[in-house]
């Protein structure tokens, strides 16, 4: 099969396309011919070898595609079953190919409304964003709510989320008219719901998001930027309020969470809810990554009956070395609207 692959940590000049064996399926395996694949900023982050890895590699965390073949121990798809699901971790070859196999919990069946493309979309971003704002139990009904990096994938995702979830007035940021216009055209976000964030200091930011919210602090505030935005998030929240982060920082960050000396963790005596969506898929066994296939299978729900919105997609082109550099080239920008997805096959 054709693979895009990558041989050791580096740029994205070292991608090759390499011809490789179709995979065969372990016992609890599905394999899928592959539809579409999804692009993600961590699949960079792995490309630089910021993350492990275990080059040589075929990345790609999300994809779309159509059963042709499943281990004797999986019982709930058959040859044919159009799929959508998520590669990540140590138990997939990735999806920047024709072919992959994975566990059986990885996947979940599209809805035929669906298209190929949008499902490629939707894995990472909607688990990670259901993760954050739905299992750990911090939102509320018609309670407003912040979140950094409305725009991007994570964000996208957790905004359709939070509509279907009945969340309350959602507020977000944007850093170009371009990425301002994507959330009041695709999430009917009000435009005095969206700071501006060029050239302000955090104090203002602050300012102005909680003059946004009426004089009032946020009950929950998401960060799905890292950095800056995630001091803002700490600094808009209120008393015995809920954060939820997906991005980790380096020892210099400035709020302390565990230490002695104050922040704002302990003296608004907050909730800090720390999302990381590969966890049970690197670290975990069979029994613990059922919860993918569970939160994959409520999505499938909710976008069949409940008009969950899908991913705001943008197709790159076909699978290749040049497609693959151009999403890693996009990601890098950390600019990305929606979803970066390329077209494997018909
Ligand atoms: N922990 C986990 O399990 C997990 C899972 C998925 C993703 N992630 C991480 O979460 C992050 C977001 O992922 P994604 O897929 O949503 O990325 P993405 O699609 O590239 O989106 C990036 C977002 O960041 C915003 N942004 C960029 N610079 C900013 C700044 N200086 N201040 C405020 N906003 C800024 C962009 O908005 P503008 O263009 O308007 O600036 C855009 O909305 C990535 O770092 C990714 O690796 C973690």
């Amino acid at each position: 099969m054709k693979a895009i692959i990558i041989d050791e940590p580096g740029g994205a000049d070292l991608f090759q396309e390499r011809d490789l064996p179709i995979p065969k399926p372990g016992r609890g395996d599905v394999r899928v011919k592959l539809k579409a694949s999804g692009f993600n900023p961590v699949d960079y982050k792995i490309r630089k070898g910021m993350y492990e890895g275990d080059f040589p590699l075929v990345l790609g965390a999300d994809f779309s595609g159509v059963v042709d073949g499943a281990g004797d121990l999986v019982r709930d798809f058959s040859e044919g079953d159009e799929v959508f699901g998520m590669a990540f971790g140590p138990c997939s070859n990735g999806s920047y190919a024709e072919y992959l196999c994975v566990p059986a919990q990885f996947l979940a069946k599209k809805p035929p409304d669906l298209s190929f493309e949008k499902a490629a979309g939707v894995a990472i971003t909607y688990l990670t964003a259901f993760q954050a704002l739905v299992s750990k139990g911090a939102l509320q009904k018609d309670r407003p709510l912040f979140l950094t990096g409305g725009s991007g994938g994570v964000g996208s995702a957790a905004i359709a989320l939070a509509k279907v979830y009945g969340a309350g007035s959602i507020f977000t940021m944007a850093g170009s008219e371009e990425s301002a216009n994507f959330l009041i055209n695709h999430f009917s976000i009000p435009s005095d719901h969206i700071l501006r964030y060029q050239g302000l200091s955090l104090k203002d930011m602050a300012h102005q998001l909680i003059e946004m919210n009426k004089g009032e602090r946020f009950y929950f505030a998401l960060d799905f930027v890292g950095g800056k935005a995630k001091e803002l998030c700490l600094e808009v929240v209120d008393f015995f309020g809920h954060i939820a982060t997906v991005l980790p920082e380096s020892d210099d960050f400035p709020i302390p969470v565990w230490g002695r000396s104050p922040g704002p963790i302990w003296s608004k005596s907050l909730s800090l809810h720390i999302i990381f969506v590969g966890a049970a898929a690197i670290a975990g066994d069979a029994k613990s990554w059922t919860v993918y296939k569970s939160q994959l299978g409520h999505f499938a729900q909710l976008f069949e009956k409940e008009g969950l919105m899908p991913p705001q997609v943008e197709n790159l082109g076909e699978l290749n070395v040049q497609t693959v550099q151009q999403a890693h080239q996009r990601l890098e920008e950390e600019h990305t609207k929606g979803k970066l997805i390329m077209k494997i096959s018909q």
